[in-house]
């Protein structure tokens, strides 16, 4: 992909996802040492650190790999289920230590595997249909999918749809909805990817950013084993 910021004095940009991701993105950059986005509240989506020398573009989580794939940003932060729902092509330099959940198959409790079992085209509501449709392929099951944007827990309920493929964190939304995980398919943390021409024509500054990283996350690590006698 073209890389449109090559200049060496150009600014890093990095995506950053809009949401949940973002607060445990920035506390982790905050205490590895990474440049933070000045302060600046309101609704500008491009925010440059203090020193100039990271400019962070805020995206929709989905848009992440979009845009580091296309070099408008040279890294940024998503889940693993976004990344691999979007078949973008980008480098994976760093798992990071959050946004740990998993994308489940899940079905009515009553009924948990029986579409799955005997119907021949289960209907399969999720927002991950990409995933989903390489679950049920794999598994030689012709499933109907049906793509939805939210509140995926809906389908069953609703009479919209057999089987639900989606995010679950503390299972607390599939329990007061009548659901029950039936397969994990994915594990899920969150992940730093990289554009691949960014990563060589920008090596130093990316450098800088995954060594700090890397750094601060060994640290962590160390400290949190116990103690040799
Ligand atoms: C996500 C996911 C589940 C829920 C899982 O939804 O799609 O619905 O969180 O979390 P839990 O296992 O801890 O209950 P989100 O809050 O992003 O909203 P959405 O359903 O509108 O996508």
């Amino acid at each position: 992909m073209t890389q449109r910021n090559g200049a060496p004095d150009a600014p890093l940009m990095i995506a950053l996802p809009k949401g949940r991701l973002a607060d445990q993105t920035l506390d982790l950059f905050a205490a590895a040492g990474v440049p933070l986005p000045g302060r600046e509240n309101g609704r500008r989506l491009i925010l440059a650190s203090d020193d100039g020398t990271v400019h962070y573009v805020m995206a929709k989580p989905s848009d992440v790999p979009t845009f580091v794939e296309y070099g408008a940003a040279d890294l940024g932060i998503c889940g693993l289920d976004t990344l691999r729902e979007s078949r973008r092509h980008v480098y994976e330099p760093l798992l990071l230590p959050f946004g740990f959940c998993r994308l489940c198959l899940a079905a009515p409790a009553d009924r948990p595997d029986t579409p799955l079992r005997y119907q021949s085209q289960p209907r399969v509501a999720t927002k991950y249909p990409n995933l989903t449709a390489d679950f049920f392929r794999a598994r030689g099951v012709n499933a109907e999918i049906i793509a939805l944007n939210g509140s995926v827990e809906l389908g069953p309920l609703v009479g919209l749809a057999d089987l639900i493929v989606d995010i679950v964190e503390s299972g607390n939304t599939l329990k007061a909805n009548g659901l029950v995980e039936t397969r994990t398919i994915l594990e899920i943390q969150a992940v730093l990817i990289a554009n691949r021409a960014a990563y060589h024509l920008k090596r130093a500054a990316i450098d800088a950013v995954v060594g700090r990283l890397r750094r601060h996350l060994a640290a962590s690590e160390a400290a949190a084993l116990p103690a040799k006698k």
